[in-house]
């Protein structure tokens, strides 16, 4: 083909493209109605009903007809109870299995909370918690830091009602878990608590950005997504590969 009607084609069709993919996020936000939850009221974006396809929302929520309704922070991911969101978009939610825990007087309590990470379109602030150092029970912690709970068979642990703390000897692991900030540091697993707020947060770009595969990168203040399914397609017919079927890499 001349390089003239190459230019015309593009020309023509590139606008086309554009309005291609509009037409599409306008379509899947139509289907995407905010709905009611139980005691949660009317909820919307980023929070979907655990039907909706994922691109609704990031945060699916599950049992609206029921007493207590469920959250996943990430599709597929684990479930934990919710109890309420705030307007500012905090949300309290509970993590059933420490609750056990804790309620049971259970040395499982002393394990890292199964968060996910932080996602490119999702940040999860942090929580009131206390730092654990559990230790094996043969160390013989050699800083005096007041408080320790040894009703464990398997290791030791130590925290302090101080805020600054010293590094832990190399056989200690460290724990940050949710803390009750209203109870007394007396009994470890009435201070701990399985419900904690944390912040959710998409950036509606971002999150649009995450679901074309694409790194969502905020550059000088304006948001960018970098290597996207839609990207690479528009690239691929810019240079003209448009119908060729993938590579074999
Ligand atoms: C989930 O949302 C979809 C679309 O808004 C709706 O058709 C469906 O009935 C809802 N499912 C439940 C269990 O509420
Ligand atoms: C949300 O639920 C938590 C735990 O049940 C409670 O402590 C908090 O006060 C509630 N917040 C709102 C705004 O209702
Ligand atoms: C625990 O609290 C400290 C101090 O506020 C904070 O820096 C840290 O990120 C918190 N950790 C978690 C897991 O929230
Ligand atoms: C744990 O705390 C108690 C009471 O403060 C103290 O007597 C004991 O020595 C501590 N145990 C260890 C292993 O540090
Ligand atoms: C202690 O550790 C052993 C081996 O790692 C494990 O089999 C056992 O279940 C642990 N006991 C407790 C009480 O966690
Ligand atoms: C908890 O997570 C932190 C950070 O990922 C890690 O450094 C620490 O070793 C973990 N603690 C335990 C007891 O697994
Ligand atoms: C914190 O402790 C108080 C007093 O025991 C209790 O009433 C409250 O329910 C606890 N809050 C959480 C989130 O566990």
């Amino acid at each position: 083909m001349a390089p003239v009607p190459l230019l015309v084609f593009f020309a023509l069709f590139q606008p086309l493209l554009i309005c291609a993919s509009k037409e599409d996020e306008y379509l899947a936000f139509k289907k995407c109605l905010p709905f009611n939850c139980g005691k949660l009221g009317e909820i919307g974006f980023p929070f979907t009903n655990n039907t909706s396809p994922e691109i609704c929302g990031p945060y699916a929520v599950d049992g609206c007809h029921e007493n207590s309704q469920r959250i996943q922070l990430v599709r597929g991911g684990k479930w934990f109870e919710l109890n309420n969101i705030s307007q500012a978009g905090t949300i309290s939610i509970t993590e059933e299995d420490l609750r056990g825990h804790l309620n049971s007087n259970s040395c499982d309590s002393f394990n890292n909370l199964s968060l996910p990470p932080s996602l490119p379109y999702l940040s999860i602030q942090e929580f009131s918690n206390l730092t654990l150092f559990k230790c094996d029970p043969s160390v013989n912690f050699p800083h005096r830091l007041g408080l320790n709970y040894t009703g464990c068979k398997n290791f030791s642990i130590y925290y302090t009602r101080d805020t600054s703390l010293p590094s832990p000897p190399p056989t200690c692991s460290i724990l940050q878990l949710p803390v009750n900030k209203t109870e007394s540091y007396g009994d470890i697993f009435r201070l701990l608590t399985a419900t904690f707020s944390i912040e959710v947060f998409v950036s509606r770009p971002c999150y649009h950005c995450y679901l074309q595969r694409g790194e969502c990168h905020i550059i000088e203040g304006k948001f960018k997504c970098i290597h996207s399914i839609e990207e690479s397609k528009k690239l691929r017919l810019k240079l003209g590969l448009g119908n060729l079927p993938p590579r074999n890499v």
